[in-house]
C-alpha cells in the first residue's frame, strides 16, 4: 500500500468497564491501545470518534443506555469531524464490541462521509463475542468501499498484542 494515506479512526469508552470477568478501571480504554500500536506501525493519522453526550461512568448503567441506542437505532452526536477525508485511501476503523456490532456512535461516524472507492480496515476489542455483525454492518452502511477482513483481540489481551496486531497488518498489505 505504498502512497496510499491512512486514518485510524476509532471508538473507545475509557473508565470503568469489564475485563477478563472483571470490572477495572481503564485509564486508556482497550480500543485506544489497539489503535495507537496500529498507528505507530503504520505511520497513519489518529482520530479519535466521540460523543457530545458522554455515557454514564458505570459499567453496568453503560450496558443499558448502549442497549437502549441500539433498539432506537439512535445516531448520537460527535465531538468532531474528519476535514480531509477525500483525502484517505485506507482506514482502519476501530472499536469496541457492544451489543455484537460497534457502538451507535461508530454508525454516525460511518454515515457521515462518502467512503466510496475507499478501503476500510476494521479492528475490534470484546469479552468474547469477537467481531460480531460488525464487519457486515461496516458493508451495509459503505457498499461502495473494499472492506478487509478485520482483527478481533480479547479487550484483556491488548497489551500483549503486538505480534498478533503486526501479523494481521503484514496480511493486508
Ligand atoms: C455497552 C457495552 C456493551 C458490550 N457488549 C459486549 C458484547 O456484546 N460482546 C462482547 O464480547 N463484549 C462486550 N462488551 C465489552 C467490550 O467490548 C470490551 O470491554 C472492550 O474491550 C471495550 O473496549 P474499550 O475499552 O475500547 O471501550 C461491551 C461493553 C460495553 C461497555
Amino acid at each position: 500500500m505504498a502512497n496510499t494515506k491512512t486514518l485510524i479512526a476509532y471508538y473507545s469508552r475509557k473508565g470503568q468497564n469489564y475485563v477478563a470477568g472483571t470490572i477495572k478501571n481503564l485509564s486508556v480504554g482497550n480500543t485506544e491501545v489497539v489503535a495507537k500500536k496500529i498507528q505507530e506501525i503504520t505511520g497513519g493519522d489518529l482520530f479519535e470518534i466521540d460523543t457530545v453526550k458522554a455515557y454514564p461512568k458505570d459499567y453496568t448503567e453503560t450496558t443499558h443506555v448502549a442497549m437502549r441506542e441500539k433498539k432506537e437505532n439512535a445516531r448520537p452526536e460527535l465531538t468532531a469531524a474528519v476535514d480531509n477525508m477525500g483525502d484517505y485511501d485506507v482506514i482502519y476503523l476501530g472499536y469496541p464490541n457492544w451489543w455484537n456490532t460497534f457502538p451507535m456512535a461508530v454508525f454516525t461516524f460511518l454515515e457521515s462521509y462518502d467512503f466510496s472507492g475507499k478501503t476500510i480496515i476494521p479492528f475490534c476489542t470484546h469479552e468474547g463475542s469477537g467481531i460480531g455483525s460488525s464487519e457486515r454492518d461496516i458493508k451495509k452502511l459503505c457498499p461502495d468501499s473494499t472492506v478487509l477482513t478485520g482483527l478481533a483481540i480479547r479487550g484483556g489481551n491488548v497489551s500483549r498484542a503486538d505480534n498478533e496486531i503486526q501479523n494481521w497488518i503484514n496480511r493486508l498489505i
